[in-house]
């Protein structure tokens, strides 16, 4: 299968921290890999702008070294690395001084698409903002991409809406949840919602719960001193996990649209019950003995040895409308775990009446949605067991693996910045967050994190490599259900 690349029209993408992390090892590649496929034209202009004090040839050396770091060149793709590169110019900038400003302007010219991308900490969102506009960079199609941590809580999340709201409109505001961008996620939609099979029982009276798992192998890392102020819940939980909550959950939207998406999204993020402190399991990975040097324990990665941030989270919701009363959502993140395994189950009830005189042992339907690795989508159904001796039953998997259905389009699928970056320049906002959806997640998540500081909660000891602190289970155990989804 050949996809289908239609080039976006010609821009100026600025990217503030040029030289930062997120810029070599996500945009930067990004970029060229859209501009490998065709996608990008030839007199796309993108400006790295920093502190440090680069030229344009420097910039282009050091964009050359991330892309050969981490976007898996081949020979195709190397003799078109000098062309894209020649794209790329860079200005040493100081956001809330007055240097490099003017040259920037002068770069940022002529009739076209014009995008800055804040890929920096939210403390600078404010100079940079006033800075675009009063140094006569903004027009009124011009748009800005926000990073997460889009806040730390809803009054700082209000803040940042607030600040950036007085230099753009929401339409010029394109604030970043990468998951929105992978491309299963995507296909979540297009599974529910191209297809006429699911819909009708996609609700409590069919499905028994759900569950969704995102599972990491990697530890903290060198980000302690950032993950440690925020945890799991704010690190995953009230982003990703959040979001791939609502696509599962959503009424179908009138349209494939910003506003029509983003409401119907709003609406389930609204509609959250508050979490029970029992529903709720918090925990924090140990070393492993055998490789506790080049994987320290949590509390060693971030420097406190009484640090009591979790890593790992796993909770019961429900989510009070109609269509969802009475079925539980069992949600669980965490690092340095057995796998690297992102995964949706959607569990269905078992048949009302069984008219063989037994049941197969296990849930007779789970559709489960593979986010990554090996992207795919199974569903679980039941038949009879070959052979004679009666009417057995058991289950067997319908499996379909995107790599194996769809070629190399389903081996390599874009990376979400891919496709996210691209949208920007196109101007579809319908895979970001809406203000008002960043708010109302924050004002579901802070009293369940006022909760636990107010009951001085320790998160529970784990260890590394394995399947998360043995409560998750029991979170289950109690209902008679029981986690599915991560395979070492
Ligand atoms: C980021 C989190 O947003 O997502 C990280 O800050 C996390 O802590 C990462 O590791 C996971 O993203 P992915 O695409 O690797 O699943």
């Amino acid at each position: 299968m050949v996809s289908r690349v239609i080039p976006v029209e010609p821009f100026d993408l600025v990217i503030f921290g040029g030289t930062g992390d997120l810029t070599r090892r996500k945009i930067l590649p990004a970029l060229f890999r859209r501009y490998c496929a065709g996608q990008l034209p030839p007199t796309a202009r993108i400006i790295g702008a920093a502190r440090s004090e680069y030229d344009q040839a420097g910039y282009r050396d050091f964009a050359a070294i991330a892309i050969a770091e981490f976007s898996d060149l081949t020979p195709a793709s190397e003799a078109k690395l000098g062309r894209f590169l020649e794209c790329l110019d860079y200005v040493a900038i100081d956001a809330k001084g007055d240097r490099g400003w003017q040259e920037l302007a002068l770069k940022v010219t002529g009739n076209r698409v014009r995008a800055f991308y804040f890929s920096v900490g939210p403390g600078l969102f404010g100079a940079l903002a006033q800075r675009i506009q009063s140094s006569g960079m903004a027009n009124e199609t011009c748009r800005i991409v926000v990073e997460k941590p889009f806040g730390h809580d809803l009054a700082s999340a209000k803040a940042l809406n607030k600040t950036l709201a007085a230099y753009f409109d929401e339409g010029q505001i394109y604030r970043i949840d990468h998951y929105l961008g992978k491309e299963t996620v995507q296909n979540l939609m297009a599974v529910r919602f191209g297809n006429v099979l699911f819909e009708p029982l996609w609700n409590s009276n069919y499905v028994d719960h759900i569950q969704i798992t995102v599972a990491e192998t990697v530890g903290v890392g060198g980000r302690g001193g950032y993950y440690d102020k925020a945890g799991a819940m704010r690190d995953m939980m009230q982003n990703h996990l959040m979001q791939l909550l609502c696509l599962i959950a959503m009424e179908p939207p009138a349209k494939f649209e910003p506003d029509s998406v983003r409401d119907e999204k709003l609406k389930v993020i609204r509609a959250l019950e508050p979490v029970e402190p029992h529903h709720i399991v918090r925990g924090q990975y140990l070393a492993n003995a055998d490789d506790k040097d080049e994987h320290p324990s949590y509390r060693e990665a971030v420097g406190d040895p009484r640090s009591s941030t979790e890593s790992y989270i796993a909770l019961k919701t429900h989510i009070s409308t109609w269509r969802w009363a009475g079925t539980p959502f069992y949600l669980r993140t965490g690092k340095r775990l057995v796998a690297r395994s992102s995964v949706i189950n959607v569990v269905f009830k078992e048949v009302p009446h069984a008219i063989f005189g037994q049941v197969a042992g296990d849930y007779a339907n789970i559709l489960t949605i593979r986010l990554q690795p090996d992207e795919g989508i199974t569903m679980t159904v039941t038949i009879k067991e070959p052979g004679p001796g009666g009417m057995r039953l058991m289950h067997v998997p319908l499996d379909m693996s995107f790599a194996e259905a769809l070629g190399p389009d389903g081996e390599n699928p874009p990376d979400a910045y891919e496709r996210l970056i691209m949208d920007v320049i196109r101007g579809n906002q319908t895979l970001f967050m809406r203000g008002d959806e960043v708010e109302a997640a924050w004002a579901w998540t802070d009293p369940v994190i006022a909760g636990w500081q107010a009951r001085g909660d320790v998160p529970k000891p784990y260890d590394s490599g394995a399947i998360g602190p043995g409560d998750a289970d029991q979170l289950m155990a109690r209902d008679n259900r029981e986690w599915r989804g991560i395979k070492p």
